[in-house]
């Protein structure tokens, strides 16, 4: 009764109507959200669909890949997938591998510096690391692989592991291995044979500087010797002076007697070449210039020439000569000299004389010999001589390749120019 009431009560107050207004909103809402909820999951559906077909995509096309290994790991280094190179490149099977640590394809060295660790470290610090190095297949052989290890990270950032590509590049390596080989060989071989070359040439050098040695010691004993003889060949001329000296005192006849000791100053003159040679540092060149003073000083003492009536002069350059001119020149200035001392100034006459050697720039020796004393008489010929004086100058100076000229305006002057030697 009470029911009835409540529900005449509703009816009456128009609730009821309204409650069936609600009610019936509420259906149209239910039948909304289930329209939603529906076309909800066909898109969910469809997206997952996608995915999967995206995700099947790149599986066959990381399963066809060719000569890359690719496979995935965990963050701590585990490896999730293997494609069908990497069992050919690394020799395991994907059933095998999936689950072990990447470590197994590093040698016992490279594990042992720490290398897998450090590779991820790396990765994780620069995005992807690439590195050269030798892998160990499952049969424990050797293959060189240039690998690049990327980060995978989701679209917060998170690290979801890592992918690894790996090349095998054995075959390059052991062909370069070879190359570097066969250089390393060849270099070698060059290196030996060029250090047999040096042996070779060092000992060469030590026999040439023996010989040199043994040259210089010879050569210093001929000089030696040299100098030993120019002194026996000096002195011994020196006896042959003595000897015309000794003799010329026993002659009568005074014109023998001034033959001889002619003579005597003659060999005087060769042989003070002699000692001047075995004086010198130089045994093969003679400074004629020096020899030349000492020449005109002992002519003139041994003259006895009176000094405060003859004067005499020297101007002379630095020359030097061989001994092959050297000698015949001293014999000309020892002829040219003895004249003047005899013939220029006769019965006490007073004068002077004068020697000269000029060293030309043409190579050639001018040697002046002058005096102002009495000169030649005017028709006198010094090339048609019959004294042996002047055939000497003559002969001589023909031998040392030179020429005469007499100038007699003021007593006499002798020019000789011959080739310095
Ligand atoms: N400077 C001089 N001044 C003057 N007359 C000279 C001079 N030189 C040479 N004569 C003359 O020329 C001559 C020939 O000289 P030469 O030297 O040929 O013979 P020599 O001196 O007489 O003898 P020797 O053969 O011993 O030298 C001399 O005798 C002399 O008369
Ligand atoms: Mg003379």
């Amino acid at each position: 009764m009470k029911v009835d009431k409540f529900s005449d009560l509703l009816v009456e107050n128009g609730f009821f109507e309204t409650l069936c207004t609600v009610w019936e909103g509420m259906e149209v809402a239910q039948e909304d959200l289930q329209q939603q909820n529906s076309d909800l999951e066909a898109d969910c559906k469809r997206a997952q669909e996608a995915l999967h077909e995206s995700e099947e995509r790149f599986r066959l096309l990381v399963a066809g890949v060719k000569e890359y290994a690719i496979f995935r790991l965990t963050p701590d280094g585990y490896v999730v997938s293997w494609n069908a190179e990497a069992t050919k490149i690394l020799g395991y099977q994907a059933a095998e591998i999936i689950g072990q640590h990447f470590s197994c394809f590093f040698t016992p060295g490279d594990i042992h510096c720490g290398y897998p660790e450090e590779d991820l470290r790396i990765a994780v610090a620069e995005e992807r690391v690439e590195e050269d190095r030798w892998y160990v297949r499952s049969d424990s052989t050797l293959l060189w692989g240039s690998g690049i290890v990327t980060t995978l990270r989701d679209e917060g950032g998170h690290l979801l592991g890592f992918s690894k590509i790996v090349r095998d590049m054995t075959s390059h390596k052991r062909a370069r291995q070879k190359t570097n080989d066969e250089l390393e060989l060849r270099v070698e071989n060059r290196t030996t044979e060029l250090s047999k070359a040096n042996e070779q040439l060092q000992r060469e050098i030590s026999e040439r500087e023996l010989a040199a040695a043994q040259l210089k010691a010879s050569l210093q004993e001929k000089e030696v010797l040299l100098k030993e003889v120019h002194h026996r060949v000096k002195n011994n001329l020196q006896i042959i002076s003595s000897l015309l000296n000794l003799q010329s005192e026993h002659m009568q006849d005074k014109q023998a007697r001034e033959s001889f000791q002619v003579s005597q100053k003659r060999i005087e003159s060769m042989a003070l070449i002699h000692e001047k040679l075995y004086q010198s540092n130089d045994l093969a060149q003679i400074e004629f210039d020096d020899y030349v003073q000492d020449l005109v000083d002992s002519l003139f003492y041994s003259y006895e020439v009176n000094s405060s009536a003859i004067a005499r002069k020297t101007s002379l350059d630095k020359v030097s000569l061989d001994i092959n001119t050297a000698i015949p020149c001293g014999l000309i200035i020892n002829e040219l000299i003895s004249n003047i001392l005899k013939h220029a100034f006769p019965a006490g006459k007073s004068g002077e004389f004068q020697v000269e050697l000029h060293n030309n720039n043409d190579n050639q020796v001018a040697l002046i010999i002058s005096d102002n004393g009495v000169g030649f008489p005017l028709d006198f010929d010094f090339n048609q001589t019959e004294s042996l004086g002047l055939q000497l100058v003559n002969t001589l100076t023909a031998q040392i390749g030179g020429t005469i000229e007499l100038n007699k305006s003021v007593g006499t002057e002798f020019k000789i120019t011959f080739p310095a030697r």
